[in-house]
């Protein structure tokens, strides 16, 4: 894993381009020790907080919905990949979302502040 610095973040490579399908998850770890749910939707690539607000669970153990949204697999809480906001489910906070970016076959994250 290395660091690039853009605009202040500093963004880790967290995995290639080839390495996710559409619609599927993969549990990373950044240099923080942040534990991380990287997602490729239709859309794009996104990342979350790897914790369900309900009872911690992590949401790379889940699915991606055929509505591209993230579903946990314990409660089956749902939440919005690019918001982390929880759209259904049994209780909970939204969740952190995290900056991506590609750069050539990269998958790099940077930490965001707050659930936006
Ligand atoms: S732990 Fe995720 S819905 Fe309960």
């Amino acid at each position: 894993m290395h660091d690039v610095t853009r605009a202040g973040n500093a963004y880790e490579v967290v995995a290639r381009v080839n390495e996710l399908a559409t619609g599927t998850m993969q549990a990373v770890v950044l240099s923080t020790g942040e534990k991380v749910c990287l997602i490729r939707t239709a859309a794009g690539y996104c990342a979350l907080a790897d914790r369900c607000s309900h009872r911690d669970f992590p949401l790379s153990a889940g699915e991606v919905t055929s509505d591209g949204l993230i579903e946990c697999s314990w409660h089956g809480a749902q939440f919005d990949p690019v918001t982390g906001v929880m759209l259904t489910g049994p209780g909970g906070d939204d969740v952190k979302t995290y900056d991506v970016r590609i750069e050539d076959n990269s998958i790099m994250i940077a930490p965001t502040s707050a659930p936006r």
